[in-house]
């Protein structure tokens, strides 16, 4: 099966940060897959702008070794990379002064017409210097737009403030805030089960949902993160983010449309009617952890403190929530949440627990009846399973047995799984807000978590300690077993 490919205008991409492990790991390989499919049309240029001194020539050199190194096997032949490398151009510009900002502009004026994007790949103190330098020296056409990537704040008061400095140059309409999750396929297919389907949505609801678990796990440590992670934690870094944005998706009235404005529009009310967690209740609807030294599936690793060099840190690389929102639909099913580094897999899911059938017509013979579940895996093996209740085939008894009807994209369709920044890169390029944040949902976002670290704060509720590779902390466990459940393994 192969999928449909619509060409984009022209453009002129500027990716500030051109150098950086952003550019290299994501973006270039991201557009260059979006080039090998065939959706550019010409005159469509990439430009790199950071501060050091490169030819354009240096900067095809820097993308054609990320390709090599970030491609996978087979990705990379030297005709197409050649081809992407062409549409090359670099630009050596400083935020904090005038260097450069000339030559962008010259480089810029060749493409008057062209849709032009600005992608903020550099740290949120310079989004302000760099968007005014922008509207300063007059590159903001009809048709450009400006793309930033998180942390947007560390709190409600410093992401107003970033929201007003961007927002003094650019109308919210020409800013794309990336949540790269929203850019996973397993995400935008959650929309597809839920609105293209008639079967869930009438379920899908306090009366027939018993409760919903978000995990999003990662095997992986600090990876030379430590300055900015340090300064995170789990919460800033996944919850704030990725999994409120997982969890708006989930529990979201249908929109109207998939219009922008009708999505986020829902997806704000959802945020608005999270109940609050503070200093009153957050030792029993949070955990904080922290790793030790353990193993990995590579071997023996470090435990958090160690991979600090000797620092000293109460930040946690753990974080598990259990999470209500208060209104008709969803008035007591827990929402729990759980995201952590160095735990036992890379694996991420949102799993839909429906409530258990309201009167067994069997005798105890025929074993237990579990609820059904719906398993919407993020990754690896992106895909969809639905637990259902069946009898065990055979003569004998009436005696029931769980299965699932499994479903693996991989395996079902033949097509390359798309990295989430090829479409939402693109998304840019066609002036679709529909899976980026805006303003209001990020606030409303920080409006929750705030109290939340605030309580952590005032009531110096600790980090549990838990054994690289394993699934948390113990008092992750006791969080959800205190309610009658478990996590799903
Ligand atoms: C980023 C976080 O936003 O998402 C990282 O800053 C995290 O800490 C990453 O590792 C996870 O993304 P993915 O796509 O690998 O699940």
């Amino acid at each position: 099966m192969s999928s449909q490919i619509i060409p984009v205008e022209p453009f002129d991409y500027v990716v500030f940060g051109g150098t950086g492990d952003l550019a290299e790991r994501k973006l270039l390989p991201a557009l260059f897959h979006r080039q090998e499919a065939g959706q550019f049309t010409e005159p469509t240029r990439i430009i790199g702008a950071s501060r050091g001194d490169l030819s354009h020539d240096d900067y095809r050199k820097f993308a054609a070794e990320a390709l090599k190194k970030f491609l996978k096997p087979g990705e990379y032949t030297e005709e197409a990379v050649a081809r992407f490398t062409a549409r090359l151009f670099y630009v050596s510009v400083d935020a904090g002064s005038e260097k450069g900002w000339d030559s962008l502009r010259k480089l810029l004026d060749e493409g008057k017409d062209r849709v032009r994007a600005f992608y903020l790949a550099v740290g949120p103190a310079i989004f302000g210097p760099i968007s005014e330098r922008i509207r300063d020296h007059k590159l903001i056409t009809k048709n450009t737009r400006i793309v930033v990537e998180k942390p947007i704040g560390r709190d409600l008061a410093s992401a107003l403030e970033l929201n007003d400095t961007i927002g003094k140059v650019f109308r919210e309409e020409q800013i794309y805030r990336i949540d790269h999750y929203l850019g996973k396929e397993t995400v935008q297919n959650l929309m597809a089960l839920r609105f293209a389907n008639a079967l869930y949505e009438p379920l899908w609801n306090s009366a027939h949902i018993d409760h919903v678990q978000i995990t999003v796990a990662e095997s992986v440590g600090l990876e030379n993160r430590a300055g900015y992670y340090d300064k995170a934690g789990a919460l800033r870094d996944m919850v704030q983010n990725h999994m409120l944005q997982l969890l708006c998706l989930v529990a979201m009235e249908a929109p109207s449309s998939m219009a922008a404005e009708a999505v986020r529009d829902e997806k704000l009310k959802v945020l608005r009617a999270l109940k609050t967690i503070d200093a009153s209740n957050a030792d029993k609807f949070t955990v904080r952890g922290q790793y030790r030294a353990g193993a990995s599936e590579k071997g023996a690793v470090r435990g958090y403190l160690e991979e600090l060099e000797g620092g000293v840190s109460n930040t946690e690389t753990y974080v598990a929530i259990k999470a209500e929102i208060g209104n008709w639909r969803w008035a007591g099913v827990p929402f729990y949440l759980r995201t952590g580094k160095r735990l036992a897999a890379r694996v991420s899911e949102i799993v839909i627990t429906f409530k258990p059938i309201p009167h067994s017509i069997f005798d105890s013979s025929a074993g237990r009846i579990s609820e059904n579940q719906l398993i919407i895996r993020l990754q690896p093996d992106e895909g969809v399973k639905q637990s259902l209740m069946i009898k065990d085939p055979g003569p004998g008894g009436m005696r029931l047995r769980e299965v699932s009807l499994d479903m693996s994209f991989a395996q079902a369709f033949d097509v390359r799984n798309p990295d989430a920044y090829e479409r939402l890169l693109l998304d840019v390029i066609r002036s679709n807000q529909t899976l980026f944040m805006r303003r209001d949902e990020v606030e409303a976002a920080w409006r929750w978590v705030d109290p939340i670290l605030k309580a952590w704060e005032e009531t110096g509720q600790p980090v549990q300690g838990y054994t690289a590779g394993t699934w948390g902390p113990s008092h992750s466990i006791a969080l959800i077993e205190r309610d009658g459940r478990t996590w799903h393994e």
